[in-house]
């Protein structure tokens, strides 16, 4: 087996990790890095809850190498909070009762904020298809398409309080 040593920006802090060539960026994260947000539900692909973000876009991280992560920016559900302030989002999956057993939560959270941060004012044809890829089996989609809606509020009036000049 051969090992490759990679240079990777994880949450905004430079890492070097050392990883063999068949490990997965889901693997690296939890195994290596102690990123035990992101979840493994699957290993196939199928059920989200290993969302991350791979330079801004939302991947299902077991389905990627970690060997081909070299040099690339990746935000996990640890790297949502800033100041110890909880992003948006996170704020309204709690506010809205959008978390029951809280297993899918992680890929829920990274693949709405990815929606959020390029479509600030989505509908709820676009949050649906935004986490087709994300399996619930315990809360149902109303609440947390209601919250994906309400941080969107919330991001809305933040960003008009934020002075231009
Ligand atoms: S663990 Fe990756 S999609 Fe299910
Ligand atoms: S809250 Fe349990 S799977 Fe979504």
């Amino acid at each position: 087996m051969a090992f490759h040593k990679i240079s990777i920006t994880i949450n905004k802090e430079s890492e070097q990790v050392v990883v063999p060539s068949n490990m997965t960026l889901m693997q690296m994260l939890r195994e290596s890095l102690a990123l035990t947000g992101t979840k493994n539900g699957c290993s196939a692909g199928e059920c989200g809850a290993c969302t991350v973000l791979l330079n801004g876009q939302p991947v299902n991280s077991c389905m990627v190498l970690a060997v081909e992560c070299d040099g690339a920016e990746i935000i996990t559900v640890e790297g949502l909070a800033h100041d110890r302030q909880l992003d948006p989002i996170q704020e309204a999956i709690i506010e809205s009762g959008a978390v029951q057993c809280g297993f899918c939560t992680p890929g829920i959270l990274i693949s709405s904020r990815a929606l959020l941060d390029r479509n600030p004012d989505p509908t709820e044809d676009e949050i649906g298809e935004a986490l087709v890829g994300n399996l619930c089996r315990c809360t149902g989609y109303a609440r947390i398409i209601e919250a994906v809606k309400k941080a969107a509020r919330t991001k809305a009036i933040i960003a008009q309080s934020i002075p231009t000049d």
